[in-house]
C-alpha cells in the first residue's frame, strides 16, 4: 500500500507536529521546509507543555501554536485525542509528525490519520525503545547507535521502519554527548522522510516499508 501525499499533485502536504520540549527536530522540518527540501508544509504546533521551547520557536517562525491541557499522563484520553484530531483537520493537516512528544497516541488518532503519523527516535530501533534511549544505549556497551523514524502505532515505538542512521558510540560517550551527535542525524533524517512520505514512495507491505524510487511514486500519485 503506498502511503502519504497531499490532495493532489499540486497540493502541498500539510504537516501538524506535536512536540513537548526543544523543538529541535521541529525546527529542522521548517528549515528544510524554507530551503524547499520538505515537499511539503508545516501548518500547525500543538505541544502539551505551555513553556516548550518548541512553541517559542513556531511563534518565531509565524506557525500557529496550540498548548494541549491534557487529562492524566502517558497515554492520550480519547477525549483529549478527538479535541487533537479536531484541531489537526481545522488546519487541513495530511502528515502528522511526533517529535520529542511524550505522550503515546492511541486508536481515535491514529484511524483518523491512518499510515500518516511518524515519529523519530534517538535509537536503532527495535534496540532501546522509550525514555532514555542514549543512556539504554551506552549503559548497554553498544558501539553503534543512531535514529530512526518510524510509523506510528498503538505499539510505543514498534511502528513499521521508514528511516535509520547509525552514529558510533565513543569511548567515554555519556547519554548525553550521545544524544547530541544523534540530534545532529536526526535533523537530516526525519525532514527525508518526511518528504518521501510527501512524494508517495513509501509504500508498506506488513513491517517492512519500500522507499519506491521517485519516477514510480509519480505513477502511483497521477
Ligand atoms: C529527540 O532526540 C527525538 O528523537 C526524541 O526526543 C528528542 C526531541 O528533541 N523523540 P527535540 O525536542 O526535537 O529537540
Amino acid at each position: 500500500m503506498a502511503i502519504g501525499g497531499g490532495g493532489s499533485v499540486k497540493t502541498l502536504v500539510r504537516i501538524g507536529v506535536l512536540a513537548s520540549g526543544r523543538g529541535s527536530n521541529f525546527e529542522a522540518l521548517l528549515r528544510a521546509e524554507h530551503s524547499g527540501d520538505l515537499g511539503a508544509t508545516v501548518a500547525v504546533l500543538l505541544s502539551d507543555h505551555a513553556d516548550a521551547g518548541a512553541i517559542e520557536i513556531a511563534r518565531r517562525h509565524g506557525i500557529p501554536a496550540q498548548h494541549l491541557q491534557l487529562l492524566g499522563r502517558g497515554r492520550i484520553a480519547p477525549e483529549d485525542e478527538a479535541a487533537i484530531v479536531r484541531c489537526l483537520r481545522a488546519h487541513d493537516v495530511g502528515l502528522v509528525c511526533m517529535a520529542g512528544f511524550m505522550r503515546l497516541v492511541g486508536r481515535t488518532l491514529l484511524e483518523a490519520f491512518p499510515g500518516a503519523v511518524l515519529n523519530i527516535h534517538p535509537s536503532l530501533l527495535p534496540s532501546f525503545p522509550g525514555l532514555h534511549a542514549t543512556e539504554q544505549a551506552v549503559a548497554h556497551g553498544v558501539k553503534v547507535s543512531g535514529c530512526t523514524v518510524h510509523i506510528v502505532t498503538h505499539r510505543m515505538d514498534a511502528g513499521p521502519i521508514v528511516a535509520q542512521v547509525a552514529v558510533p558510540v565513543h569511548e567515554g560517550d555519556s547519554g548525553e554527548t550521545l544524544a547530541s551527535r544523534i540530534l545532529e542525524q536526526e535533523h537530516l533524517l526525519y525532514p527525508q522522510a518526511v518528504r518521501w512520505w510527501a512524494e508517495r514512495r513509501l509504500a508498506v507491505s506488513g513491517r517492512m516499508v519500500h522507499v519506491l524510487p521517485a519516477a514510480a511514486a509519480r505513477e502511483v500519485t497521477t
